[in-house]
């Protein structure tokens, strides 16, 4: 594997390739990242990975200081999983060697709602980034988590109406085998904490079942699953089942007919702030 930091030693490396697939990550690889690069392999060659912890999607008072960087640890592990080819791992003077003043400003409608609404600013600076990331790496394809299930959409729609020649791939949430989603934040988790954590998954799927059995009253049984999460010490930012093409909440002909479904949630365990989703 070629590790890069520059944007010139990444041109370099894939000069004359016009089939790269690409997996943008902020590094802490866990097993779900490599996964991605994984699938990655199905869709193009060389396979490109970046790391990049991107400043300009972190709000002022969250975790860009305390986000964990293992650069030295994430090559050993990109090397012994054998799936990446070329490592783009810039600095900030690199990325952004002046202020990012041109920004991509994601519609409110998608934008601003759900983790747009507790963390303003973040799809603004995701999609600035990716849109910088696909600039430098020029890839065919890029592949994504639907663990980041409002992120993917974003990305997909702004591709798709910036008509960049990029397809986005999506990828399975990768769980541990207790069924809590992999994050580089786990590791914040206290042990009773990480005891606790699967609940959150467990919940989706119980609301899942219910929605599919053809309980009608969602706000009630988002309520109870919001509860049931705070009777646990949880502090909920956020859970309910919405339509997968827009993330807005479904009309009862949505929930009826066949409207594909998915059930968004973020809700905080002591200091460490979890998300999930499940589609129905
Ligand atoms: P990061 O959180 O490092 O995630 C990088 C990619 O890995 C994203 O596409 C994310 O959805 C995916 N991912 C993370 N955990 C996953 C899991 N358990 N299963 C499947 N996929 C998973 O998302 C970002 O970084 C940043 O916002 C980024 C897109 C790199 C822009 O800065």
């Amino acid at each position: 594997m070629k590790v890069v930091h520059t944007i010139q030693e990444l041109r370099d490396q894939l000069r004359g390739q016009n089939r790269a697939a690409f997996v943008p990550t902020m590094g802490n690889l866990h097993e779900g990242h490599l996964q991605l690069m994984k699938e990655a392999r199905q869709h193009g060659d060389p396979v490109v990975a970046s790391i990049f912890v991107n400043r300009l999607q972190f709000g002022p008072n969250e975790d860009f200081d305390r986000y964990p960087r293992t650069l030295a640890a994430d090559i050993e592990k990109l090397e012994a999983a054998r799936d990446v080819y070329v490592l783009f791992a810039p600095d900030e003077r690199e990325l952004y060697p002046e202020p990012q003043n041109f920004r991509v400003q994601p519609p409110a409608d998608l934008g601003d709602i759900l983790e747009g609404e507790f963390r303003p600013g973040f799809f603004e600076g995701v999609s600035t980034v990716v849109l910088k990331l696909l600039s430098c790496v020029q890839p065919r394809t890029a592949v994504f988590g639907k663990k980041d299930y409002q992120q993917l959409m974003i990305v997909r729609n702004m591709c798709r109406q910036f008509q960049l020649p990029v397809d986005i791939v999506a990828h399975e949430t990768v769980r541990d085998a207790d069924g809590l989603a992999m994050s580089s934040r786990n590791r914040f988790l206290s042990e009773a904490e990480r005891a606790e954590a699967p609940r959150l998954y467990a919940l989706l799927q119980g609301l899942r079942e219910q929605v599919i059995a053809g309980e009608m009253d969602v706000a009630a049984l988002e309520r109870a699953a919001q509860d049931d999460l705070t009777a646990h010490g949880w502090q909920v930012d956020y859970l309910a089942l919405r339509r997968q093409h827009d993330l807005r909440a479904p009309a009862a002909a949505d929930i009826e007919g066949k409207t594909p479904l998915v059930i968004v949630a973020a809700a905080k365990l002591g200091a460490t702030r979890l998300i999930d989703n499940l589609e129905v």
